[in-house]
């Protein structure tokens, strides 16, 4: 592996990211990095060093990487000394860690600057984060990172401060913090109890936490989503119905003329965390720009029953950490040490050693019941839009 690695850096810097997945040849990195003085080789390196241990933690230090840090670390390049600090940070370093708590909760530094010390102490699993993090739900420009990071905790004092600011967040923040009450079974009751409590709207829950919150198969969460959000699973008789039911709906001699911004604005709350169209959305389902959308036949079939058939690259994929975190979402890497999921909300990569379950599932990862949780003016409006041949601009 070391030769390989030698050769392959002689060959291409960026393969450094398969050689840092090896821990023997880490010290053959760090020795390269630290004899070049060229910036973009630096770069590359660390940028590759970094990408191979995505996901780990307390990973023991090369010999020679304290001398290279300290190096690189006082330079004038702020990406080569963010990457110093990071993988410094996955070395186990005290003294970046506190360096990066003081950067994320620096007002007055830069927003990006902040968000990848966020990113970085959440990857960590920085013990005392959490406080930290209810803080900055205060700061718009760090909310929504914050919510996201919060899932990492099992810190009883969360849900209520993420409930307590729902009213307030923006669609996507919404998102966040509802993916953050879904991530833990000790979250998800107080969400399911807000949603029977009228706090939150059955329309504002997605589809797909309410099966990640089935997941957990807890019967009283169960009775109260099937009460106060809708039944599980739909039987092919009843996709018929429904089928039949929505292209009947949907070409009405006598329908109102469909609002095509509105229907983009259903899109993107409803689909668009998933999919992505024109160029905007998400990566969790494929590309529907270049599908057969103008056919009605193929958008009903698809969207009121996506488990009809599952390309394999789709199917759910459930993770339990061993700290009781779920998550669910599509394969996008595995390799020896790390799994990498893909989640309407973000790209996780976790350990292997921090993994309790991991299995996969035999339903596409597109919820059923998409379009029964909509008006039926809504119903049109999407469906126009999905029809049509271009972007439209939002209402
Ligand atoms: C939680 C993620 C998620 C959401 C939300 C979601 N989808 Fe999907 N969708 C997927 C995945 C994954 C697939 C691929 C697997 C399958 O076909 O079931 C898919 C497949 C599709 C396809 C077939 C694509 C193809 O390659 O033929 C269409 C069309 C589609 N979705 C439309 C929609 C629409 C319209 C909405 C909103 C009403 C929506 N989806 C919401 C994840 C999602």
């Amino acid at each position: 592996m070391k030769r390989l690695c030698l050769l392959l850096l002689a060959v291409t810097l960026p393969l450094a990211s398969l050689c840092a997945q090896s821990d023997e040849a880490l010290p053959i990195l760090v020795q390269v990095l630290g004899a070049t003085d060229d910036p973009q080789a630096q770069l590359d390196i660390l940028k590759g060093l970094a990408d191979g241990l995505k996901g780990r933690r307390g990973v023991k230090a090369p010999a020679g990487w304290d001398a290279v840090a300290m190096k690189l670390g006082t330079g004038s390049n702020t990406q080569v000394k963010e990457l110093v600090q990071q993988l410094s940070l996955v070395f186990g370093s005290a003294s970046a860690l506190a360096d990066m708590r003081k950067q994320m909760l620096d007002a007055k530094a830069p927003t990006a600057q902040r968000l990848a010390a966020l990113e970085a102490l959440v990857a960590a699993k920085d013990a005392n984060l959490a406080e930290s993090l209810r803080q900055l739900l205060t700061d718009p420009a760090l909310r929504g990172a914050a919510l996201r990071g919060l899932a990492t905790y099992d810190d009883a004092k969360t849900p209520a401060a993420i409930l307590a600011l729902l009213p307030s967040l923006t669609p996507a923040e919404r998102r966040d913090a509802l993916g953050t009450l879904a991530a833990r079974l000790a979250f998800a009751r107080p969400l399911v109890a807000a949603l029977a409590a009228g706090q939150l709207a059955a329309k504002d829950l997605p589809a797909d936490l309410v099966r990640q919150i089935r997941n957990y198969e807890q019967p009283d969460l169960n009775a109260a989503l099937d009460q106060h959000w809708g039944t599980a699973r739909a039987s092919s008789a009843d996709i018929q119905k429904q089928t039949e039911r929505y292209k009947a709906l949907l070409t009405a001699a006598n329908a109102p003329k469909p609002d095509l911004a509105k229907g983009r604005a259903v899109f993107a709350k409803t689909c668009g965390q998933c999919h992505t169209l024109y160029g905007v959305g998400g990566k969790v389902g494929p590309d529907i720009t270049g599908s057969n959308r103008a056919d009605l036949d193929y958008l009903l079939h698809n969207i009121l029953d996506p488990n009809a058939e599952i390309p394999n690259d789709y199917r759910t994929w459930n993770l339990d950490t061993k700290d009781d975190r779920s998550i669910s979402g599509v394969m996008a890497r595995q390799d020896a040490t790390t799994v990498t999921i893909v989640t309407p909300n973000e790209s996780l990569t976790i350990a292997r050693s921090d993994i309790a379950k991991l299995r996969q599932s035999e339903l596409s990862m597109m919820p059923e019941g998409l379009l029964q949780a909509l008006p039926e003016e809504e119903v049109r409006n999407l469906i126009a839009y999905l029809r049509g041949k271009e972007q439209v601009k939002l209402p």
